[in-house]
């Protein structure tokens, strides 16, 4: 539920992209890439980030509130502010995969 309050986090960035976009595959890498440009650029200055889909589960909502043009389609929520070390869900830290299981190189040896 704290994902639909945006994890009480003041900021909300609402990431959208040009309607006319749509059709092309570049279009959600490169919101991707921008997005996370964004949440590092932030971290870098001590900001936390929560990129999520619940914030705009309710995008005609979100687009009223927002002022969004008909011709965004929002993609991407980011909710964005100081983070709470003391709160127990920041203690959390998932595994990640060992690069060998999610690259391959190729004439490196
Ligand atoms: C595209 C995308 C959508 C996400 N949507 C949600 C969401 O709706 N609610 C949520 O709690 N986390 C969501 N997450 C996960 C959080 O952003 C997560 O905290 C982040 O990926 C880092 O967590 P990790 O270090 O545990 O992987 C989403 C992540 C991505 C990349």
């Amino acid at each position: 539920m704290r994902g639909f309050r945006q994890f009480d986090a003041p900021v909300c960035v609402i990431v959208t992209y040009d309607r006319e976009l749509a059709s092309s595959d570049d279009t959600a890498f490169d919101c991707g890439a921008a997005t996370t440009a964004m949440v590092n650029a932030a971290w870098s200055r001590g900001l936390g980030c929560v990129i999520n889909s619940q914030g705009i589960m309710q995008s005609p909502v979100v687009r009223e509130h927002a002022g969004i043009p008909d011709n965004q389609v929002i993609m991407k929520a980011v909710a964005m502010g100081w983070p709470d070390p003391d709160f127990p869900a920041n203690k959390v830290y998932t595994n990640r995969k060992d690069l060998d299981e999610t690259a391959r190189f190729v004439g490196f040896d």
